[in-house]
């Protein structure tokens, strides 16, 4: 979950960077780092659906005497929804528009949902994951991630999991592929050649039969290495 929540506080802090770096009429990089806050804030979305269905009824239901605050905690959702739909909305205008003026006002939009998502990110880190812990189950917990991931299909998973992994230890993402299935396992691995070699190394074959989806994943990780890569510059 931590992880997680450091996804959305280290994308939006690194919003000024990214998008203010954008030259007036640079269409192709305005997609590309518009891309990469949609994507962020579909992931936000379902972060939210996910905690909305599968964590707090169970969590009031249980946890007697803190209910109230857990539901408190639960309402900021909503709070939250006006925010990042104008976020979306101004991130599409500029996007297919890039303007200096839209570029600011998608920052400002961007900056401001930052300020109340990381006052409620907090409150769950410091309320609601110990009730958590206590109150449900590791298969009921367990659950969420894949909620999470549904709404991400093709070579989009690959950005999503890559920022999760990012900001995991090295026991943590080893936990995470000793549990993931074994075709997202061979996924995974053949990502890992996709990736840039150290000089002097060849590239390995490109796998027969996989031609039009390699090409496509692997200009999807480039795209997200740059983001990414822009996101740790400013964390
Ligand atoms: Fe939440």
């Amino acid at each position: 979950m931590k992880a997680v929540h450091q996804v959305f506080r280290d994308a939006f802090a690194a919003a000024p960077q990214l998008i203010d770096g954008v030259a007036a009429g640079d269409r192709s990089r305005a997609e590309l780092v518009g891309s990469f806050y949609a994507n962020v804030l579909s992931f936000l979305h379902g972060h939210h659906s996910g905690e909305d269905e599968l964590v707090w009824p169970l969590l009031t239901a249980r946890c007697g005497d803190a209910a109230a605050e857990v539901q408190r905690i639960a309402d900021q959702h909503g709070a939250l929804d006006p925010a990042i739909e104008r976020a979306e909305v101004l991130l599409g205008g500029w996007a297919a528009t890039p303007d200096p003026a839209l570029g600011a006002a998608v920052v400002q939009a961007l900056t401001q949902l930052r300020e109340v998502l990381v006052a409620h990110l907090d409150e769950e880190e410091e309320v609601v994951l110990p009730l958590a812990a206590e109150h449900l189950t590791v298969e009921e917990w367990g659950a969420l991630p894949a909620h999470g991931m549904k709404s991400f299909t093709g070579d989009k998973l690959w950005l999503i999991l890559g920022l999760l992994r990012d900001r995991m230890t090295q026991e943590q993402r080893d936990l995470m592929l000793a549990h993931m299935p074994p075709p997202l396992v061979v996924l995974a691995e053949r990502r890992r050649a996709l990736l840039p070699r150290p000089p002097g190394r060849a590239r390995p074959l490109r796998p027969a039969g996989a031609t039009p989806g390699v090409a496509r994943a692997r200009r999807q990780e480039r795209a997200s290495c740059l983001a990414l890569a822009t996101t740790r510059t400013t964390v």
